[in-house]
């Protein structure tokens, strides 16, 4: 079979045509969320799916019909075959979600049309292979309807085709796409464990919501959750049978190979290291990225293992030094267009993969110093004891393969049944810390009061003020939860009610007061913790506070009203955004504060200033039509119905607010916002958008003001072109036609100096053009000069090509420079070249004789040189050379 049937692309053409294909089919884009989930039952992201839980769980709802993405995922269940041709532990995941929206028949017609269509990925229909669950009689049907012969449909059992991101959660059977590499590999059908039939997209129909109990309840409905590994699919579009040959693995394997000075493909054990420093770089590099610190626990234990894996098979091919920033580095180029929180924390990454690398460095150094004790005492041809094998690499971090290798050499054996077994019970012990890691917030003192105290009740949307709140709760600096704090501590008091907002949902927490009898605390921060306790962050300024006390909770009302009316320009700012744009617009983070907003959501590329206008004018029309905010408080189910938008990163209980512009049943916008807002559109004044910026390659970031931050800005800008006037001495209306003119004179001030660097007016330049020799084809000028530097001869040229009329001209330039050495010239124009003319070969030949070096194109090329007594007869070498 033909390797070459057909197309080929690159990773980046693959992710983007994939995005842009599911959003064409009206599929909202979401950006990757982290490496660390948000759900507290994962370890590390693992799937497209896992940001979406809780839309597959019906808690929140999507107005688009489905959700698209291309994820960062982390898998080390298996990190043990990293380094065969086709594990990965860092990997990008493409994936099309519906959650009750689009349906299987949706899913599986689209996948069909993605990877058939030759405007996509083309691959012949021979050479694909679907799996479907062994009852899935809809799913073979639905391939057959698109074509598939029903000999390249098998059914295969839970074991292969049933998915679940981990012990609970979302799950279902799935149908898996296989390519077909072609008989010269090993294997005989879909599924089984030869490279020639390879899965590259699962879609699973995911239905259930397995529980702790085992036991698998319905989702509210049919679901769709799709992944495509990015780095298999690319190396089948490249025509290459290893992910580890596509375009970005591939160039990774470069650095080792650089590094290691050997090369990929010509012996097994290096092979294996290159392709394990490959893939463990590039994880390592985005775990710390995303804020994982190495540590013996949890994620950060992960990371750590993956780090010395990579440093320990460095040092197997025989790279020393540190050498792993080398790698991050390499992904950073390769990858941070798409991910630019690798460029955001590149020192971060930097500064700790050193001081791991050097910290590991020094525990193989002692762990060989160990080991090498241990075997003068062991009897000739015994195996080393596995606890001993076991604690070398417990306390020592030190891999067992290089136990075996180093025993091996002298003559020893390990025995392996024990470290195995030692090794089981790590793990146990592992699981048991992922867990206490995935709920390490328990320590916290927040968690101990979430679970003694009510949610503190939050009475401040119409209201600046709470009268008589209840101190339930006070925490120290340390986070020591007290009861007691006098004038000149700080604090975060819990209330049973107040009128701060905790900062959430990308509002900013409010400022003020706490009023007691003779007790004032100034707020100057407000959080929101666990079990939707509030926090306020306080300097005592006056008396005492004791648990127990009322106070009465005093907003910072100016301050408040600016938050309101820029929490109310993010939702039209969105609604116009969708409008503007198309439906694949989603908010992907925002920060709302007194004197800005910040909007993040997902788009293709750079807005263009019409777009902009026409955002900014329909946000305005809004404003102008004064539109009344309103509130309703309802159920999620009704909430949903009503098509409110929901945002992604928020969590909502049974009972919603869905704030809306107007009353009307079509309203421009309708959100699900546990925000406070202003109470008409009119109180926003006016909205200006101050910048637009790209987050990521399908993020864009736009800042705005609103009311006073819009007058103020408007102000700004209309002071600056005062004030620019005033430096032009003209009126602000005539500012453009004055710099237009200004830009004239002093273009040709530049081109008169740069005739006087030269030495000569323009009535010289032209007795200088007559004065050009003619050679064969072109004419040419030879010259000294006292003054000019290599770089004013570039102007010097430019003046000769003028002056000389352009055509078919050259010229050789050597001058002093002001600190007595030479610079050297050669020039010549196109038509010039065409005649023989070559800069680059003159300029070499000239070199010497003025005691430098140097060279260049054919067009351009100068040097510089130490001996200015070479000058003249650098030129008369020049002349005849060119003459000859
Ligand atoms: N979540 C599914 C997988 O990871 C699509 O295979």
């Amino acid at each position: 079979m033909s390797g070459d049937d057909y197309k080929t692309m690159t990773t980046a053409d693959i992710r983007d045509d994939f995005l842009r294909f599911f959003a064409n089919k009206g599929c909202a884009l979401y950006p990757s969320s982290p490496l660390i989930p948000e759900d507290p039952s994962l370890l590390l992201t693992n799937a497209g799916m896992n940001q979406f839980k809780e839309y597959y769980q019906g808690l929140k709802t999507m107005r688009e019909i489905g959700a698209c993405s291309c994820q960062k995922c982390l898998r080390t269940n298996d990190i043990e075959n990293i380094g065969d041709s086709s594990h990965l532990s860092f990997f990008e995941m493409l994936g099309n979600f519906s959650f009750g929206g689009y349906t299987k028949a949706d899913a599986i017609a689209w996948a069909f049309e993605f990877i058939t269509d030759a405007r996509h990925l083309g691959l012949p229909k021979d050479r694909l292979y679907m799996t479907v669950f062994e009852d899935d009689d809809e799913a073979a049907e639905l391939w057959e309807a698109q074509g598939v012969s029903p000999d390249h449909i098998s059914r295969l059992g839970v074991e292969d085709n049933f998915w679940a991101a981990g012990p609970t959660g979302p799950c279902g059977p799935c149908s898996e796409i296989y390519f077909d590499q072609g008989p010269e590999f090993a294997g005989v059908k879909p599924g089984d464990d030869g490279d020639r039939y390879l899965e590259f997209w699962n879609l699973v129909f995911t239905q259930y919501d397995r529980q702790e109990d085992g036991s698998m309840p319905e989702l509210p409905h049919r679901n769709i959750d799709t992944g495509m590994g990015l780095e298999r699919i690319a190396a089948i579009m490249q025509h290459k049978g290893s992910n580890y040959d596509g375009d970005v693995l591939r160039d990774l394997i470069g650095v080792g190979e650089a590094l290691a000075k050997l090369r990929y493909h010509q012996n097994v054990a290096t092979d294996r290291s290159l392709r394990i420093l490959a893939d463990h770089s590039r994880a390592v590099t985005f775990m710390i990225a995303d804020g994982i610190l190495p540590s013996n626990e949890g994620r950060g234990y992960v990371l750590r293992r993956l780090l010395r894996r990579a440093v320990y098979h460095g040092r197997l091919m025989g790279i020393r030094g540190s050498f792993l920033a080398r790698y991050s580095h390499e992904v950073i180029r390769l990858m941070a267009d798409v991910y630019p929180e690798l460029t955001d924390n590149q020192p971060l990454i930097d500064g700790i993969i050193l001081a791991e690398e050097e910290r590991f460095g020094a525990t193989l150094d002692a762990g060989e110093a160990s080991l090498g004790s241990e075997l003068t005492r062991l009897a000739a041809g015994a195996d080393l004891p596995g606890e001993l094998a076991f604690k070398l690499h417990d306390t020592y971090g030190f891999p067992i393969d290089l136990t075996r290798e180093i025993c091996e050499g002298a003559g020893h054996g390990v025995d392996m049944e024990t470290f195995d077994r030692e090794m089981a019970a790590q793990r146990e012990r592992a699981r048991a810390s992922a867990n206490r890691d995935a709920w390490g917030k328990a320590a916290s003192v927040w968690v101990g009061l979430s679970d003694k105290l009510p949610e503190t009740l939050f009475e401040g949307y119409d209201s600046d003020i709470c009268r008589s709140a209840k101190v339930l709760a006070m925490v120290d600096t340390d986070g020591r939860e007290i009861t007691h704090v006098a004038a000149g501590e700080r604090v975060e008091v819990i209330l049973d009610r107040t009128s701060f907002y905790g900062e959430m949902g990308g509002q900013v927490g409010d400022t003020g007061k706490l009023v007691g009898e003779a007790t004032e605390l100034v707020v100057t921060d407000t959080k929101h913790h666990e079990g939707g306790l509030v926090s306020h962050i306080a300097n005592v300024v006056s008396g005492e506070l004791e648990a127990g006390d009322t106070v009465d909770t005093v907003v910072d009302h100016d301050r408040r009203e600016l938050i309101r009316r820029n929490h109310t320009a993010t939702h039209l700012l969105d609604a116009a955004l969708k409008e503007v744009l198309g439906d694949h617009v989603s908010q992907a983070g925002s920060l709302v504060a007194p004197d800005r907003l910040r909007f993040d959501f997902t788009h293709f590329e750079a807005m263009t200033p019409d777009e902009l206008g026409r955002v900014e004018d329909m946000v305005n029309a809004e404003i102008f039509a004064a539109e009344p905010m309103v509130t309703r408080v309802m159920g999620i189910e009704e909430a949903k119905a009503s098509g409110a938008v929901a945002l992604f990163g928020e969590k909502y209980g049974d009972v919603v607010r869905v704030v809306s512009t107007g009353k009307g049943e079509k309203p421009f916008s309708r959100e699900l916002c546990g925000g406070t807002h202003a109470r008409n559109t009119a109180e926003l004044g006016l909205f200006k958008i101050v910048s637009e910026g790209s987050v990521g390659s399908n993020a864009r970031r736009l800042e705005a003001v609103t009311s006073v931050g819009a007058i103020e800005y408007v102000d700004e800008r209309l002071q600056q072109l005062d004030r620019v006037a005033a430096v032009l001495k003209s009126r602000p209306i005539d500012v453009l036609a004055r710099v237009e003119s200004l830009e004239r004179e002093l273009r040709d001030a530049k081109r008169q100096l740069s005739e006087a660097t030269l030495g000569a007016s323009a009535g010289q330049l032209s007795s200088l053009a007559e004065a050009a020799v003619q050679l064969e084809g072109y004419r040419c000028v030879f010259l000294r000069l006292e003054g000019p530097t290599g770089k004013e001869l570039r102007g010097v040229w430019d003046s000769i090509r003028d002056s000389m009329g352009g055509g078919a001209v050259a010229c050789v330039v050597a001058s002093t420079t002001p600190d007595g050495r030479v610079a050297l010239l050669a020039a010549g124009t196109a038509a010039a070249v065409d005649a023989g003319f070559h800069a680059g070969n003159i300029i070499k030949k000239l070199a010497g004789t003025v005691g430098g070096r140097g060279g260049g194109k054919a067009g351009m090329a100068q040097a510089g040189g130490s001996d200015p007594t070479g000058i003249d007869r650098a030129l008369a070498q020049a002349k005849s050379l060119l003459a000859a």
